[in-house]
């Protein structure tokens, strides 16, 4: 194929940059020699034109509402797969074998259980200490505990690193709620699955044990698979910058993670069923909530709607909707809350301002009902978002080591402040 060029005149004079295409056919200026070349920056707040890498992992397409992992649709993965073998393909990029599956689960079973000592840690934080804050400390802590080997090749290290993390950090956040309840701290059983284990650390007690139930994991399963990851989303991209700096993998990831703990992102599904409450303590009618969203001097919006990339319905806000029914029904549960949501969402995608503005549910719209019924308490949501995008954390901070092309993320600026000026002594300043 023929390379095509940008054409870009200042100046009177043209510089020419050369177009590059992704293997599904998405186009984009090559503009890295543009400040050498012209002298000039480019200037786009929030990257929202902006890319800034070149990946194998994750394909997103926002107007057909498109999402694969490593060429496999949403769909089919959360349909056949389970979060284990999806966190491997998402770090290894194929789908594993039957060895290769078993080998990567004992791992995860090897490094399951978290440092006694770091128990401390957890004990010292206040008990409404949010966990996502208690869950970046102690993910970034993991590093003192667990330093680098010299022996090991780097290769072996960034394989036990990445078992470690994906193990302890479900324990951690298992135990981080129980002593918050001020419970017994249940441990990891090497004869449960990676989903079935978090469930049984969450809600196993002495005196009640906790019956594992096939149809809850699965669903556990699919919100994590649908989590896993999403291209160079805001945590994601916290992840690469940080990590761009040489840090180690659990600072990258502690960075991450309080990326993700905004409201504006993995913190949305919190966000959501407060909105929700709020809804149902003011009656269930949704229409002052959509008024208020659409009034440009209110600054609330209709949490788990609209998406920077998707301009259509979300593909796993659709799955997560079905998973609510799945769960509701299997537990012979009703949750008033899922009939506001779907009345919320029939409203607003009749409604001209939503559908002007492209905005349709999200991922976190319909997922905190899903985490309700499976009995996750509500300040522990954007940890169970956590926990699922740790794959897709690791396989990106992964592709960027491996990266030829990698550089430290530096963006520049332009600068709107005052020009240069003398110092002025104290005793002489304007009071
Ligand atoms: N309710 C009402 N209006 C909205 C909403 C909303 N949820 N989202 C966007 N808009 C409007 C916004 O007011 C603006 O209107 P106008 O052009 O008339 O000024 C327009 O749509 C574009 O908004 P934006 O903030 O420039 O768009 P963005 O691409 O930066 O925002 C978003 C994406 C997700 C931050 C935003 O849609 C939002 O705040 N949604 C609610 C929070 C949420 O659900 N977040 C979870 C995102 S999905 C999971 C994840 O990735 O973490």
């Amino acid at each position: 194929m023929t390379q095509e060029y940008a054409k870009l005149i200042i100046d009177g004079k043209t510089y020419e940059f050369p177009i590059i295409v992704g293997t599904e056919g998405e186009r984009a200026i090559d503009i890295s020699t543009l400040r050498k070349e012209t002298g000039l920056i480019t200037f786009d707040p929030g990257y929202a034109n902006t890319g800034s890498c070149k990946s194998s992992i994750t394909f997103m397409d926002g107007e057909k509402g498109i999402l694969r992992y490593r060429g496999y649709p949403i769909e089919q993965l959360a349909e056949h797969s389970t979060f284990v073998e999806t966190a491997y393909l998402l770090i290894n990029g194929e789908l594993p074998t039957r060895k290769q599956l078993n080998r990567f689960s004992v791992l995860l079973n090897d490094h399951s259980m978290v440092h006694e000592d770091m128990r401390h840690f957890f004990q010292s934080f206040p008990r409404r200490a949010h966990p996502m804050g208690i869950l970046s400390s102690m993910v970034n802590a993991l590093r003192a505990f667990y330093p680098e080997i010299p022996e090991r090749s780097e290769e072996e290290e960034i394989n036990v690193t990445v078992t470690r993390l994906l193990s302890k950090v479900r324990t951690m956040a298992a135990m981080s709620y129980k002593i918050s309840r001020g419970h017994m701290v249940v441990y990891p059983r090497h004869d449960l699955s990676y989903a079935a284990n978090f469930l049984n650390m969450m809600f196993h007690s002495p005196v009640r044990p906790y019956v594992i139930d096939d149809d809850l994991v699965d669903a556990l399963n699919v919100f994590w698979i649908l989590h896993a990851d999403h291209e160079q989303n805001c945590s994601t991209a916290a992840v690469r910058l940080v990590g761009s700096a040489r840090v180690n993998l659990y600072a990258a990831i502690s960075a991450g993670i309080c990326a993700l703990w905004g409201p504006l992102h993995g913190g949305a599904n919190q966000a959501v069923i407060e909105m929700l409450l709020q809804i149902q303590e003011n009656g269930g009618d949704v229409r002052p909530f959509i008024e208020r969203a659409k009034d440009k001097n209110d600054p609330f919006r209709l949490m788990g709607f609209g998406h920077r990339v998707y301009k259509t319905y979300d593909p796993r806000a659709k799955i997560m909707q079905k998973i609510c029914y799945k769960v509701l029904k299997k537990l012979k549960r009703h949750d008033p809350l899922l009939d506001i949501a779907r009345k919320l969402e029939e409203v607003a995608l009749k409604d001209p301002y939503f559908i002007d503005h492209n905005l349709y549910p999200n991922v976190d719209f319909y997922s905190g009902i899903v985490l309700r019924a499976l009995g996750i308490p509500l300040n522990m949501f954007t940890v169970m978002f956590a926990i699922g995008r740790l794959p897709g954390w690791i396989s990106q901070w992964k592709e960027s080591m491996e990266d030829p092309q990698w550089k430290l993320h530096r963006p520049r600026q332009i600068y709107i402040g005052v020009g240069e000026r003398e110092y002025i002594p104290i005793d002489k300043r304007e009071e």
